[in-house]
């Protein structure tokens, strides 16, 4: 019989447009359920949406949209790029669909009938960006997981009992090791929760971009718990049709971004403890990616998009980087140099080279038939190549299921280097030359171990790198790879006469001028509205440096202009305005064009000089929805500790561009007396961040 296997994927927030981060889980995600399905695993794979709560509210109101609108935009883009890649996801989850309301309503009221929600107030911080409640700080605090600046709640909520689960969860991590992987997480959560839990308040009731509390409208429920359920509502639970839930509940394992363990193996498994459901088998905490040393992200405004490297690359080339050299639960930083390196070390020259002259060979020596390789010409080197591959599959197998990819791919590839070696040792193309037996039979039998060991190379590497594998299997006359069943995979299945197909190269060497142009399409895409999700405004067209029109900010302070690539062209007056065009000639612009800029209330989090610019100050800068990056050039006039908490004015809708190699999203603004120095544009009374100036 065959087993089940569920594997999901955090459902992603649609305030963000799918980054590399985001591909990243999906991708190892999809190689997993890939892998199961060769292994004849009935295997459900889920991915969806998280489209609810008060940072999507805002986000929406900040792109002018109604939530709704700014959900299905977003969401769709999500589905449209894992179907780009070919993500073989079983099911996209949306928080918004009405599958998902009636699930997540029939978890709280199973909830609250075993007596685990109770009604309170709570008062409080709370992160908008994280939807987190962070009890126990003052006005004013930092949230701890991602240091914006948290605001006050104070409302009438309902409360979940977490308290009550305080020991049983504890037996959970220390009966069950494997519940929450890697172990550093484990250690992390166990301490945690022995540290002793407070009960959690899972409604919202001062906005209504959620789903209703059963019997009591007036409440939205606390975005992770509708988000978290969706690992169950996907299947059906609390539907009619539960033959879904029923047939892969518990989820075998849920993958997960390193940020959010507490709420999947604190929140979750005590949920659903408190409605009497199993628990998921385990939880796979993978690290982050890193580029240009921090987290990427929207906020930080360091995005790579997957598709740059797909369009130039190809998926297979991103897939094998991503698993190859990140080690999975760790952080691991992205560069296009390392990509490109790896990419010709490991696919153009190793697994490319190997295929493209063992089967070349075939072709030119035995017709493009797979040889018979004579037990009379054997030698050690044939038999120690046998080996290497039994251990390839065996140690392949045994990393790939503790989601060790990279090990598991250094294994098959160290059968890789293993023939390399092992054809030049053989100089096969100097036996092809002779036509005596003896030689022949030598030659059959190093080119039958060679297309052997490449079989089974290319089997276990069909997860990670589907397309490419699925042509060599078919020039190895194998027909479709995706039908072979992986648990019969042993030495010396290659039939004899096996006639190939016709050889292609599968990966041409990439040059330096792959890393341009990567670079390249990264910055037409930043300098375009792509980044900011569904803002829609055009950018705006920065002032030449000493222009009367100069703005009163402080963005760049003096630096000289960079001529990037990334700066939109000066505007055009256009026929068709005759209007604008004419208030434009005597110095005066429309409202119209006032309103394509977006002034907005920051406050600043985190102030610091730039190394070597006397004049610049790196910041970061809270706008309630997200956190950026800007440089200012504002050093002489404050220092970075004066700053730090002071609410600002930012032009929030800038194209980005870099100082000294730090990317600016936006400008802070300031009055620029003639000969003084800058002065920051700041609010007498209080104003929530974000706040728009019109
Ligand atoms: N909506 C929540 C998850 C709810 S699950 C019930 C959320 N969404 S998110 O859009 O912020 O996506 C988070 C996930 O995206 C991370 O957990 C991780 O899987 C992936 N990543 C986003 N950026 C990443 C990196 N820079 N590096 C690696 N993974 C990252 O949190």
């Amino acid at each position: 019989m065959n087993n089940k296997f569920y594997i999901t994927t955090p459902i992603y927030y649609v305030n963000a447009r799918p980054h590399l981060g985001h591909a990243y889980t999906t991708i190892a995600c999809d190689t997993i359920a890939r892998r199961h399905r060769m292994l004849g695993d009935d295997t459900w794979f889920l991915t969806g949406t998280d489209e609810h709560g008060q940072k999507i509210e805002r986000a929406a109101l900040a792109a002018g949209k109604t939530p709704q609108q700014f959900a299905d935009e977003v969401s769709n883009t999500f589905r449209a790029s894992w179907d780009r890649f070919g993500l073989t996801y079983d099911d996209f989850i949306r928080t918004t669909s009405e599958r998902h309301k009636i699930g997540v309503q029939a978890l709280w009221r199973k909830i609250r009938d075993n007596g685990y929600i109770y009604t309170g107030t709570y008062t409080g911080q709370y992160c908008v960006s994280d939807e987190l409640y962070v009890d126990s700080a003052e006005p004013g605090a930092l949230c701890p997981t991602c240091g914006r600046v948290t605001e006050t709640v104070k409302e009438e909520n309902y409360f979940f009992k977490l308290s009550a689960f305080q020991e049983r969860l504890i037996q959970l991590y220390t009966g069950q090791p494997d519940f929450i992987r890697p172990e550093t997480r484990r250690n992390e959560v166990l301490s945690f929760v022995s540290s002793g839990l407070r009960d959690l308040s899972i409604s919202r009731s001062t906005f209504a971009w959620g789903i209703p509390v059963p019997d009591d409208p007036k409440h939205v429920i606390y975005v992770w718990l509708d988000a978290l359920a969706n690992y169950i509502t996907a299947l059906g639970y609390g539907s009619n049709d539960t033959s879904k839930f029923d047939k892969y509940w518990p989820a075998d394992v849920h993958m997960i971004g390193k940020e959010i363990v507490r709420f999947h193996c604190v929140y979750w498994p005590a949920f659903l403890m408190a409605a009497g459901l199993p628990l998921p088998k385990g939880i796979m905490a993978h690290g982050w990616l890193l580029f240009e040393e921090s987290k990427m992200s929207k906020s930080r405004g360091n995005v790579v998009r997957a598709e740059t490297i797909v369009d130039v690359l190809g998926m297979d080339a991103l897939r094998y980087f991503l698993l190859r050299e990140v080690v999975f639960g760790q952080d691991g930083s992205f560069s296009f140099d390392a990509l490109v390196q790896r990419y010709n070390a490991d696919l153009a020259n190793g697994l490319g080279n190997l295929a493209s002259r063992t089967l070349t060979m075939i072709t030119r020596y035995f017709k493009a038939e797979v040889p018979y390789p004579s037990q009379a010409a054997r030698k050690a080197g044939d038999n120690a190549i046998a080996d290497a591959a039994r251990k390839a599959i065996a140690d392949f197998g045994s990393h790939f299921d503790q989601y060790q990819f990279s090990r598991a791919l250094e294994a098959a590839w160290g059968l890789v280097s293993a023939v390399d070696k092992y054809i030049v040792e053989n100089e096969p193309w100097a036996l092809g030359d002779k036509r005596d037996e003896e030689n022949r039979a030598r030659l059959a039998t190093v080119l039958y171990t060679s297309a052997e060991a490449l079989r089974i190379v290319t089997a276990l590497a069909h997860p990670v790198m589907p397309e490419a594998t699925a042509k060599i299997w078919a020039q190895l006359g194998l027909g479709d790879v995706k039908k072979f069943d992986l648990t019969q995979l042993r030495w010396g299945q290659l039939r004899l006469g096996t006639k190939l197909g016709e050889v292609q190269p599968v990966f041409p060497r990439a040059d330096k001028s792959a890393i341009e142009r990567m670079q390249k399409m990264e910055e037409q895409r930043n300098g375009s509205s792509e980044t900011s999700v569904g803002t829609g405004a055009s950018p705006v067209q920065p002032s030449e440096p000493g222009s009367s029109a100069r703005p009163v900010s402080a963005r760049g302070g003096g630096e000289a202009r960079q001529p990037g690539a990334t700066q939109a062209p000066p505007p055009t007056t256009s026929p068709a305005k005759p209007v604008a065009a004419a208030a434009i000639s005597d110095g005066k612009i429309s409202i119209d064009d006032f309103a394509k800029v977006e002034l907005r209330v920051a406050q600043v989090k985190v102030a610091e000089r730039v190394k070597g610019a006397d004049k610049l100050l790196r910041l970061e800068v809270d706008l309630g929805t997200e956190v950026r990056q800007l440089v200012a050039g504002i050093a002489e006039a404050y220092s970075p500790e004066s700053l730090i908490g002071r609410k600002v004015v930012i032009v929030a809708n800038l194209v980005p561009r870099k100082l000294r190699g730090l990317e600016s999203n936006g400008m802070i603004v300031a009055a620029a007396p003639e000969d003084g120095k800058p002065v920051l544009a700041g609010f007498l009374e209080d104003v929530p961040l974000g706040t728009r100036l019109k």
